[in-house]
């Protein structure tokens, strides 16, 4: 982010003393962009809703001097309330992860597409300057080695994927039709501190740590590209001072690994065998890779400074260290999510 605090050209984030709203800041990536705006932006006021799913805990931002409202992005009430004064919006809130699509996507309906509606209809209204709608690679469905640019047709397979595909129009339609200045990030595979134990990395990082079976689905064949959140988080930044409003940019690392060699990383970062590495069934649909061209978003200046090695160990070692942190987080809810989604295939897979 520091990099592009020189800019002449930005867009009036020079004002001291500005209100930024970030929505969804309690879970993953919102919770690092917030600590960053902190550190790089101390005169700002930042301002978070988040209604708290899940996903959210409060403990990702403890210590971090924000106005935090509780609210849910879908309730026009609470959308209205959380963007009055606010002269920039980042909006993270979202459901998040492709297997619990798979399972129910009602809120992910609800939040993705209608949600993303709200909380824009209550910046039009509240006449922000800036809007970036947080998205993600996987709404141009999987690339089969070839690599997608802004330009490229939205071909989204996952219930997940469709609604963020539906959020993104939402976007476009409120950009046109009443003038909200927004852009567009499509991210790719983000890892770093704070991810939800859900996700693939923590997932298995926490699983070797315990000596449990990392349960790879298909074959680990699936490629995906492991962006450090510390360099998602500048390229969101990166967007919110110099995107054009309407754009779309696509932020990627080129750091392409399968998940097979994730894992086997993973263990070897940890001193565990690879033995605790268990095939087990293919996630339905399973995209096979994303792979996009971020040459427009570098055009502006960013450029990712984590590769897959420093990405990968750094996140492993801070799962080492911060058991306290995620130990809750796999009672509770988890164990019954757990359950539904690995107890067949863990029991069904040869050890
Ligand atoms: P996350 O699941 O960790 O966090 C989502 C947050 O949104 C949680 O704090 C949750 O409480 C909140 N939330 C959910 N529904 C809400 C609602 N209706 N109103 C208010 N708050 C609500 O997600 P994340 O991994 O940090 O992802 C953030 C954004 O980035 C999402 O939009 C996601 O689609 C996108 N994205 C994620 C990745 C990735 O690899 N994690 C990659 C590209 C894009
Ligand atoms: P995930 O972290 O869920 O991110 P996304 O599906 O949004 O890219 O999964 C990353 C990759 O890891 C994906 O190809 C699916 C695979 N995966 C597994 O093999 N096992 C698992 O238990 C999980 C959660 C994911």
């Amino acid at each position: 982010m520091t990099d592009t605090a020189q800019s002449a050209e930005r867009h009036r984030t020079d004002e001291p003393g500005l209100t930024i709203l970030v929505t969804g800041a309690a879970g993953f990536i919102g919770s690092n962009f917030v600590r960053a705006v902190r550190r790089d932006r101390p005169e700002w006021q930042v301002r978070v809703l988040d209604c708290l799913t899940y996903a959210g805990d409060r403990r990702r931002l403890a210590g971090v001097d924000v106005d935090f409202i509780e609210g849910d992005i879908a309730d026009p009430e609470a959308a209205r309330g959380a963007v009055d004064g606010a002269s920039l919006v980042v909006n993270f809130a979202a459901e998040s992860h492709v297997d619990r699509s798979l399972l129910d996507a009602s809120d992910f309906m609800r939040t993705n597409v209608a949600g993303a509606y709200t909380i824009m209809r209550a910046a039009v209204d509240a006449g922000v300057e800036k809007f970036v709608q947080v998205s993600t690679d996987e709404v141009y469905g999987e690339s089969r080695g070839r690599a997608f640019t802004e330009r490229d047709l939205l071909n989204p397979r996952s219930p997940y994927s469709a609604s963020k595909a539906g959020g993104e129009m939402q976007a476009f339609a409120v950009g046109v039709s009443f003038g909200l200045p927004v852009c567009v990030t499509r991210g790719v595979n983000t890892v770093g501190p704070w991810q939800h134990p859900e996700k693939a990395v923590p997932l298995f990082t926490i699983n070797a740590l315990r000596d449990r079976p990392l349960p790879v689905y298909g074959r680990g064949e699936q490629r995906r590209d492991r962006l450090h959140v510390q360099d998602h988080c500048s390229a969101i930044f990166t967007v919110l001072e110099r995107g054009q409003p309407g754009e779309v940019y696509n932020i990627s690392a080129g750091n392409n690994r399968d998940n097979l060699t994730v894992a086997r990383a993973i263990c070897a970062r940890l001193g565990k065998p690879e033995s605790l590495i268990q095939f087990v069934q293919d996630r339905p649909g399973h995209d096979w890779d994303y792979i996009l061209d971020s040459t427009r978003l570098r055009e502006l200046g960013w450029a990712p400074r984590y590769d897959f090695q420093t990405t990968l160990d750094s996140t492993v070692d801070w799962y080492a260290a911060n058991e306290g942190w995620w130990g809750p987080l796999v009672e509770g809810e988890f164990r019954e999510y757990y359950a539904t989604q690995y107890g067949d295939r863990l029991r069904k897979s040869p050890p």
